[in-house]
């Protein structure tokens, strides 16, 4: 190894480690959140939740990444004070992804510990503590042929934070366009799922048990270890890898399997569509050919 190179094997088993104690910590932070009936503190707006746990688990997580590596660059989402990410090594994390699961005991909140070289998502674990789930390197499974289209698929999407009315009806028409009738312009897929955790839906999407997720306003650290193993895994994602990495709200983000028919979506009407659709001309569809 040079001085300062990146051993990818040491720092993966490094950062599965690290999740798995921190994923101790949000678990036992949620009984202590429990048991005093401690309140929550709010963010940007009243659904933006945070609590100590958050801030606890990222402190420690923090702490271990610089004790091991002194060199390396930290960007956290309860730290952030816009930093660039850069070309050195840097680790993305989200101490607790899915906050308002947490904080109402719905079992869908994970850490998300990716780390990037070169701006390139490398390693990436994500850890629900609550159903002792761990994603890395996830091996390719779940349903093994292209859809003939679009309406047999199963697809993610997040309600996001933002309830401007403006904000909220973009997504909402996207979510009736992917649900409704084809009579009425929709495409009928099979059905839309929320639970509420960027990490675990493109986990979800990289194992096979979902075909797409879709949201807008994901950052570096909701996204960094999802796509890292999405990426691994054989899926494709606009948005994230170029967008949300540099730490930008209000970046569409698009993630699905190589075989989607995502042409598809491109189809309907509406200025999120035609978006995707001049995107995956190039970054995506053209692999699936
Ligand atoms: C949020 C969750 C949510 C997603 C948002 C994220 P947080 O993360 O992952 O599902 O839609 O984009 O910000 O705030 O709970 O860490
Ligand atoms: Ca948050
Ligand atoms: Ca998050
Ligand atoms: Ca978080």
């Amino acid at each position: 190894n040079r001085p300062g190179a990146v051993d990818v094997d040491e720092i993966l088993a490094f950062a599965i480690q690290l999740a798995r104690d921190a994923g101790h910590m949000i678990r036992e932070g949620q009984a202590g959140i429990f048991a005093s009936q401690s309140t929550t503190q709010t963010k940007a707006n009243a659904v933006d939740l945070v609590t100590e746990v958050d801030k606890a688990v990222e402190a420690f997580i923090f702490g271990r990444i610089r004790a091991a590596y002194p060199s390396h660059q930290f960007v956290g989402e309860e730290t952030y004070d816009g930093q660039v990410i850069t070309d050195e090594p840097t680790w993305i994390v989200d101490p607790i992804d899915g906050t308002t699961n947490f904080i109402h005991g719905y079992p869908m909140s994970a850490t998300s510990i990716g780390f990037t070289v070169g701006g390139v998502p490398t390693v990436g674990v994500v850890y629900n503590p609550f159903l002792d789930m761990l994603k890395t390197r996830l091996p390719l499974s779940g349903r093994p042929r292209p859809l003939a289209d679009l309406g047999q698929a199963l697809i993610s999407v997040d309600i996001g934070g933002s309830r401007r009315p403006s904000v909220l009806s973009s997504r909402l028409s996207t979510f009736e366009k992917l649900a409704g009738e084809p009579e009425y312009g929709g495409k009928m897929v099979h059905s839309l799922r929320t639970i509420g955790c960027a990490s675990l839906n493109i986990c979800q999407v990289a194992s096979g048990g979902q075909d797409m997720h879709w949201e807008i306003g994901c950052w570096a650290w909701d996204v960094c270890a999802g796509l890292c193993i999405l990426t691994e895994a054989g899926g494709a994602a606009f948005g994230g890898k170029h967008t949300a990495l540099t730490g930008q709200v209000d970046t569409e983000l698009l993630v699905g399997r190589k075989y989607l028919f995502v042409r598809d979506i491109a189809a309907g009407p509406g200025e999120t569509r035609l978006k995707i659709q001049r995107r995956f001309a190039t970054e995506f569809y053209d692999l699936t050919d």
